[in-house]
């Protein structure tokens, strides 16, 4: 049998998938979910974009000192200082890569540049050989690759490998192509750039028009041996091609690709909740993959199949991206042994004290709740990590709400060991507590976001406040969990706070 093709997953959700309006994320965000990446199993994590901002640069060394299986990459303008900043962010790197792009179409060239052709391949060639002077893996992307002229693109792609570049990416960077075309254009890239079995071909297409993923295993059908993109498909405007759609649509239909990834698929779901929690972007119900419905049947004839045989409507098993059921599993009964067993099978390992801490809450809630789910515990310890530094913490609330009565709220906050209390009135409970808040604290933040969903279903189930505030002009997303949704609802704003006294203080 022939051996099959192995593809690299290049992860860009630190760099692109951090472009997308509204997903700014803190370096401990960042640094955790380099690390779910790199237990994920992805073989490139672009980490960001040195030059853009000291603290871009800086992220991009923590990813560096503490990831060793994945190869750490940076971004670059075509431009010395870029290319300077990026190596130096990367030189902790066990493996690291820095990734040039320089635009290559005729409309860039015309508006963004007022450049020639023969100017831009010269920059393009110096940018790379400078890169390789410093580091042995240089990627290069001729941006806008989809709508360059195909003549210049190849002479580009030629001259940048003989310059060193030992991957050459091919953007689909406005999302304007279509599978078949694109495929085409990596097939003919394989037919027309001589040297171009000196470098991996990869692909990064952007979602514009809902076909990123479509794109991207077109062009592995042709040839393409790297796909970049981001968990849940974040990323500038539309987004990028899904990482978990990519890997499942690879390993689901090996039959047809022929290909593997180093993807540890049952790492998705855990990577795909990191990131929708550090952003602040819900995953869709209905989402591919990872959304909460994806393996979920209502009907009763799909039921009754399942039932019978998995296969006939389930063409992955859930917990092969890292669900783990719903059934009932715990109670008010259950031991502290079992509470840590069962988080162990969740993939969760606490640290002692964190652990009891953890315990106590899943205590109050099994009193409250009939059911405990797993998705209730996730939602218990997603919850206290949230608190883990805390300054502020909600001790009490008492709120009244109604059609005729005006909503007032009492609530007692926890600080150092004293505790704080105000009586607020708003326009419903949420934002008497919210002033509340503000009056003990004395930080004043504006809502810019909220959410709330519920963790499991039913009546009593947990519900999972999402705030994304502004706090002297930098925004903080920030969770809380309850069986009571205004309780939900203050615990995220207090996080926030917590989250901006955390910057202030650092
Ligand atoms: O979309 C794009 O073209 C990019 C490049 C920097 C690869 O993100
Ligand atoms: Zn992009």
């Amino acid at each position: 049998m022939k051996k099959q093709d192995r593809v690299l997953i290049f992860d860009t959700t630190l760099r692109d998938g951090e472009q997308a309006p509204g997903a700014s994320m803190n370096d401990r965000e960042k640094l955790e979910i380099a690390f779910a990446l790199e237990r994920l199993g992805v073989d490139i994590i672009e980490a960001g974009f040195p030059v853009i901002s000291p603290g871009d640069f800086a992220s991009v060394v923590a990813v560096a000192k503490n990831i060793k299986k994945s190869i750490v990459c940076g971004l670059a303008r075509s431009i010395k200082k870029d290319i300077e900043a990026a190596h130096a962010a990367l030189k902790a790197a066990k493996c690291g890569r820095i990734h040039v792009f320089l635009a290559t179409s005729k409309i860039h060239l015309d508006f963004k540049f007022r450049k020639s052709q023969d100017e831009i391949l010269a920059m393009a060639v110096d940018s790379v050989k400078l890169a390789r002077g410093l580091m042995g893996d240089i990627e290069f992307s001729p941006e806008d690759a989809s709508r360059t002229e195909r003549e210049f693109l190849y002479r580009v792609l030629e001259s940048v490998i003989k310059a060193g570049a030992t991957t050459v990416n091919i953007p689909d960077t406005v999302g304007y192509s279509i599978p078949e075309v694109y495929g085409q254009l990596i097939a003919d890239i394989k037919n027309n750039v001589p040297n171009i079995n000196k470098a991996v071909i990869s692909v990064h297409c952007h979602d514009d028009l809902g076909l990123s993923v479509a794109n991207s295993l077109a062009a592995v059908k042709n040839g393409a041996r790297q796909v970049e993109c981001t968990v849940n498909g974040i990323g500038e405007r539309a987004g990028n091609a899904s990482m978990e759609e990519i890997v499942m649509a690879l390993k689901t239909r090996a039959d047809y690709f022929g290909v593997t990834t180093g993807i540890n698929t049952k790492e998705i779901l855990r990577v795909s909740r990191m990131v929708s929690k550090a952003t602040g972007f819900l995953v869709p119900p209905n989402k591919a993959i990872v959304g909460h419905n994806a393996f979920r049947h209502e009907s009763g004839i799909h039921q009754d199949g399942v039932l019978k045989e998995r296969t006939t409507y389930e063409i992955m098993s859930p917990d092969d991206v890292g669900f783990v059921g719903t059934s009932l599993i715990l109670g008010k009964h259950s031991g502290r042994h079992a509470f840590k067993e069962r988080l162990k099978v969740l993939g969760i390992e606490l640290k002692e004290n964190e652990l009891d801490k953890a315990f106590e809450r899943f205590k109050a809630v099994a009193d409250k709740k009939k059911q405990v789910f797993d998705e209730d515990l996730l939602a218990i310890v997603d919850d206290e990590a949230q608190t883990a530094d805390q300054v502020w913490s909600l001790e009490r609330l008492v709120y009244q709400s109604g059609t005729a009565v005006e909503p007032s709220v009492e609530l007692t906050l926890k600080s150092k060991g004293k505790t704080f209390v105000k009586k607020a009135t708003g326009d419903g409970p949420v934002d008497a507590c919210y002033k509340a808040i503000e009056m003990i604290t004395g930080i004043k933040g504006a809502l810019l976001d909220y959410s709330i969903q519920s963790v499991t279903r039913g009546e009593d189930a947990i519900g999972e406040a999402t705030v994304k505030v502004e706090i002297e002009g930098v925004s903080y997303i920030a969770l809380g969990a309850s069986t009571d949704i205004v309780e939900a609802s203050a615990k995220a704003y207090v996080n926030a706070v917590n989250k901006a006294i955390g910057k202030r203080t650092r």
